[in-house]
């Protein structure tokens, strides 16, 4: 037997997209941004070349998150960590809000900008006005040399190698773990976390790749999963806290590739308005990683539910109780509360990457979009 193979197929490395091949990577990605950052003997990050020494570090009084896009869901779990890690206040801002809302700006402040292109137009403005004001910037990009990494003060390189496909995968889950890298030294710097805490969750963050690994071999149950939304017209993803900046992320996935009009929402907020659209049918996906948010999410699945929705809920295996307030399940591996959105998005992008393919769009290069805006 022949094979014919072309240069794209050879690049895809036999899946049939870029993104699927980019999905099934995230294991690799993520081994790839943690290598030579934890110091395994000391039970401690390592941040060797990151240039913002411990001094620096302690003098941070407030945080600016700045991205777009994916990067900008990035960034929203960023703040939960610097906040609950390292116990500093921070804002997270769109870039093209960012730069021209006059934010108020001092020498205490840290800007990080999160851009897996290290071009997007907007980010690279944002960069500059933070430090025409005094602030110091650090970059969080996947490509070395690009204009954010030649133009910020500190970087961290999420080498997640190269992405292709438009939709952001596992750049998302580098950039992710990049904040927890980062919390996480803050706060050993800061010593604002016990040293049984860092180690607990340096030693969950280790296992993230092979829970990862797990969640794919789930792939077809997702597939079918794809397969019963493909024809809805909107969709909508709910969570609290952690959960809902994943949300934000699967609803994003979603649009961009099946074209399916889909919000997500903050599932406390749903009955300031959202709750008017749920009707007969409608298709909702719960995160509920976080046990402490886990009642208020019952409450909310259950509002819905008398209106009709139709909710797969995603949860950690070792919640089981969700499964009696909904009508399907996803389980993921149980993990530290905080590093859940790592598991907890590898379905979401299964179903948007599903669903696209199913309803035969072109999923590395949806209409419309570009994998780098460097114009405004
Ligand atoms: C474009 C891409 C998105 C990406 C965003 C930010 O809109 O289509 O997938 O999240 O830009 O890109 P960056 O390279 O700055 O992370």
């Amino acid at each position: 037997i022949r094979i014919e193979w072309d240069k794209e197929q050879a690049e895809k490395d036999g899946f049939d997209h870029y993104m699927l091949k980019e999905i099934h990577e995230q294991p690799r990605s993520l081994r790839n941004t943690m290598a030579g950052r934890i110091d395994e003997a000391k039970r401690e990050i390592a941040m060797p070349d990151l240039g913002l020494l411990p001094e620096a570090v302690k003098e941070i009084e407030k945080i600016y998150i700045v991205a777009c896009g994916t990067a900008y869901h990035a960034g929203m779990i960023g703040k939960h960590v610097f906040e609950s890690l390292a116990h500093i206040p921070v804002e997270v801002d769109v870039a093209s809000e960012f730069r021209y809302r006059n934010p108020l700006f001092s020498q205490k402040m840290l800007t990080v900008v999160v851009s897996q292109s290290g071009e997007t137009a907007d980010t690279l403005a944002a960069l500059r006005e933070a430090q025409r004001n005094g602030s110091r910037v650090l970059a969080i990009t996947n490509v070395v040399g690009s204009s954010i990494a030649r133009e910020a003060d500190y970087v961290i390189t999420t080498n997640a190698g190269p992405e292709i496909a438009v939709a952001s995968t596992k750049a998302y889950t580098s950039q992710v773990i990049a904040f927890y890298l980062l919390g996480l030294y803050f706060a050993q710097v800061k010593q604002t976390i016990a040293a049984n805490e860092r180690e607990a969750l340096l030693h969950a963050m280790t296992q993230l790749p092979d829970q990862v690994e797990k969640i794919l071999t789930h792939a077809d149950e997702i597939r079918a999963y794809a397969a019963s939304i493909k024809d809805e017209s909107q969709m909508f993803f709910i969570g609290r806290g952690l959960d809902y900046a994943v949300s934000l992320e699967g609803s994003l996935k979603l649009k961009e590739i099946s074209y399916i009009h889909s919000e997500a929402y903050a599932a406390g907020e749903l009955k300031h308005g959202t709750l008017a659209l749920i009707e007969e049918g409608t298709r909702v996906v719960a995160l509920s990683t976080q046990a402490h948010l886990h009642e208020k999410m019952v409450s909310n699945i259950t509002e819905i539910k008398a209106r009709g929705a139709v909710v797969l809920g995603i949860a950690l295996e070792d919640n089981m109780e969700l499964h009696r307030s909904v009508d399907d399940v996803c389980l993921i591996p149980a993990t530290h509360p905080l590093l859940a959105p790592i598991l907890s998005v590898i379905p979401l992008q299964l179903i948007s990457y599903y669903t696209a393919v199913a309803l035969g769009n072109d999923v590395d290069r949806p209409r419309n979009l570009a994998k780098s805006v460097t114009v405004e």
